[in-house]
């Protein structure tokens, strides 16, 4: 509680500098394309219906919008709320628990994972990539061969085109003072001087660092115990990765149990389970302004 006192003071002293614009990730476009099609491709999944598009829309920022995603054998996809691909390559850790290092460590995980594309083995993942013609070419041509490290690799470097550039607020951190409203740049402040930006901060705006949820007040669903679950650390239960608020108005429902339906809700929580605050609507309107300057727009460039 000490250091998050005084992380939160330090942050306001420096607030003006803490949130940055992003930039395009270098890519290669080869395997970009290789990706592009893995991440879309349903028959890769146990019973033919689910690819990670199904839960990462990427026509709808990178969600689906559900409280809970329907995995294979139309199973929900219970506990966590789907977090969006969109910018995620910018996230210092993947996952809400942070369990993944990086984009190719995460790929791994929902084909085997039994609810969401519910393979079983390593070769049943192989096989399926080998029963298409046009993937034993790619993969020849690119890579030399068909392997589990490959394919991930693969849909890692398409995840590295879906950021979306020149929100708003990017533009206006660039000098153009007229890209967000009053409202947004009253939300700005409020947002610097309530100590937001103590957590949500760097180019995701979040994804750099895992904190508490539940700082001034036990949140109330316990039911997953965040970075505990993988440390075994006391002082880490209720830990979670800081998730990015950019495109955040497009990604509803909100927190890793997907329990909040609005934005509007979901700050006056924050305030309330973060900082110990009250706001009052005016405040929270102007950070909910401040929070829709955040939309972005993905180019497809992978045609
Ligand atoms: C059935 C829905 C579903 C499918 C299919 C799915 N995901 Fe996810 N994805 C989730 C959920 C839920 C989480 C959060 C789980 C957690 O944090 O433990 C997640 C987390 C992620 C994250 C971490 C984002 C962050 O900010 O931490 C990435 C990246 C990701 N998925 C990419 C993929 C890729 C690539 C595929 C296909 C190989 C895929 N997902 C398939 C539901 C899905
Ligand atoms: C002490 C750190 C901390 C502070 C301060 C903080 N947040 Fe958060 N924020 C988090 C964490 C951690 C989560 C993820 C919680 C979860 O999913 O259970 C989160 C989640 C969110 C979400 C939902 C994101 C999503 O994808 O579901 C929004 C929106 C948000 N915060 C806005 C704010 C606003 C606005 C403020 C200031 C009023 C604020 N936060 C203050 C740590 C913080």
């Amino acid at each position: 509680m000490k250091k998050l006192i005084f992380l939160i003071f330090i942050s306001i002293l420096y607030a003006d500098d803490m949130i940055t614009p992003i930039s395009e990730v270098p890519y290669n476009k080869e395997k970009a394309i290789l990706g592009k099609k893995l991440y879309n491709d349903t028959s890769l999944s146990k019973d033919g219906t689910v690819s990670c598009n199904t839960c990462h829309r990427t026509d709808n920022f990178g969600v689906d919008n559900k409280e809970f995603s329907t995995g294979v054998k139309g199973q929900l996809d219970k506990p966590f709320n789907t977090p969006t691909t969109f910018n995620s390559v910018f996230n210092f850790v993947q996952f809400w628990n942070g369990r993944a290092k990086d984009l190719k460590e995460q790929a791994k995980v929902p084909f085997f994972n039994p609810i969401e594309m519910g393979l079983e083995s390593d070769s049943e993942l192989i096989q399926k990539v080998n029963a298409n013609a046009a993937y034993i070419n790619d993969f020849k041509k690119i890579y030399g061969e068909i392997n589990i490290d490959n394919i991930m690799d693969a849909i890692a470097e398409f995840e590295k085109t879906l950021v979306t550039l020149n929100s708003p607020f990017d533009r206006y951190l660039q000098g153009d003072a007229t890209a967000i409203s009053q409202k947004a740049k009253r939300g700005y402040e409020a947002f610097k001087n309530n100590g937001c930006i103590a957590c949500h901060q760097g180019k995701n705006i979040g994804g750099n660092m895992y904190q508490k949820i539940g700082v001034f007040e036990d949140y109330p669903n316990q039911e997953v115990l965040g970075r505990y679950e993988i440390t075994k650390n006391p002082e880490d239960k209720m830990v979670f990765k800081v998730p990015s608020l950019r495109n955040i108005a497009k990604t509803a429902p909100y927190y890793h149990d997907g329990s909040i339906p609005t934005l509007d809700a979901c700050v006056q929580f924050m305030a309330y389970y973060q900082l110990g605050k009250f706001l009052d609507q005016k405040t929270v309107d102007d950070i909910v302004a401040f929070l829709e300057s955040l939309t972005g727009e993905y180019n497809d460039q992978i045609k």
